[in-house]
């Protein structure tokens, strides 16, 4: 029996075949059949490389001609940029638009969906995450997979929801990065830095009461403090709104037992909301 037949005939070993090209980044199926595209057609294949004395006598005409000048491209500040495209927005559709405008970051080219936010926009409490996954680039909203599955019913448990319609009972949810960013690891630093001024704006958009940050992306950016383990359940402060930092979903689900820390965050949330 072959590798692949032993696999196919063990549900076990299936499961781990899978798990293995997840943890390699593979998230998504696109093809039924491999499709090798470096195997490009004879019309499109480069022509081969000759050695430098053949390829001068077979191309005299490009000899003595000045090659082409390069424009200046002006340089630009992508931070400063987003600084100014944000501080344009007077409305929450104004800085999707400008959002979406916005050219500098180089993980909007592998996004679906811009993923700008969920909930009662003026609700009391803003959700701040990281950065939209698999299923919320696809469905273009927020905690929309499995975390965001957890993250709905730590909510519930005192008295809030995405789906609320008043500003005591909804949230409002957002992330650091309105694209996904593809690969493993947190967003990179510049990516973060880049977008900053648009998360600023947001919130102060949004204009929350509190602000929950979700695990250490949004942590750091908001707060310049590192380490959601220690920071958790301690009441911050950032642009000028008191933070609470808690554990994210994701690692909730990965860690259960830690949801014990979670449902005392909840609880001092509560409590905060209930002053
Ligand atoms: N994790 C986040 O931080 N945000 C999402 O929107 C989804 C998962």
């Amino acid at each position: 029996m072959g590798i692949a037949s032993d696999i196919l005939a063990d549900w076990h070993a299936s499961q781990a075949a899978l798990l293995w090209q997840v943890d390699l980044g593979i998230d998504e199926w696109l093809l039924d059949e491999a499709l090798n595209r470096y195997d490009l057609p004879e019309a499109v294949k480069p022509a081969p490389m000759l050695a430098p004395a053949v390829a001068a006598s077979a191309a005299p005409v490009a000899r003595g001609v000045a090659p082409l000048p390069v424009p200046d491209v002006p340089k630009v500040d992508p931070v400063a940029e987003a600084r100014a495209l944000a501080a344009r927005a007077n409305s929450l559709d104004e800085l999707r638009a400008a959002i979406g405008a916005f050219e500098h970051c180089e993980i909007k080219r592998g996004a679906r969906n811009l993923v700008f936010s969920g909930g009662l926009p003026g609700a009391r409490v803003l959700i701040l995450g990281e950065a939209p996954g698999a299923e919320e680039d696809r469905e273009g909203r927020p905690f929309a997979g499995r975390a965001g599955q957890l993250l709905d019913d730590m909510l519930e448990a005192i008295g809030l929801s995405r789906e609320g319609t008043t500003k005591d009972t909804a949230v409002y949810l957002t992330n650091i990065l309105p694209w996904r960013c593809l690969g493993y690891g947190e967003p990179v630093p510049d990516d973060v830095a880049m977008m900053r001024p648009f998360i600023e704006r947001h919130i102060e958009l949004a204009a929350p009461e509190v602000i929950v940050v979700m695990g250490n992306t949004p942590l750091f950016a908001l707060t310049g403090t590192r380490g959601i383990a220690r920071a958790r359940g301690q009441w911050l402060q950032a642009l000028g709104r008191p933070v609470l930092p808690m554990l994210h979903p994701d690692s909730l689900l990965r860690t259960p037992i830690a949801k014990r820390e979670a449902w005392q965050d909840l609880l001092a949330l509560e409590a905060r909301l209930s002053q």
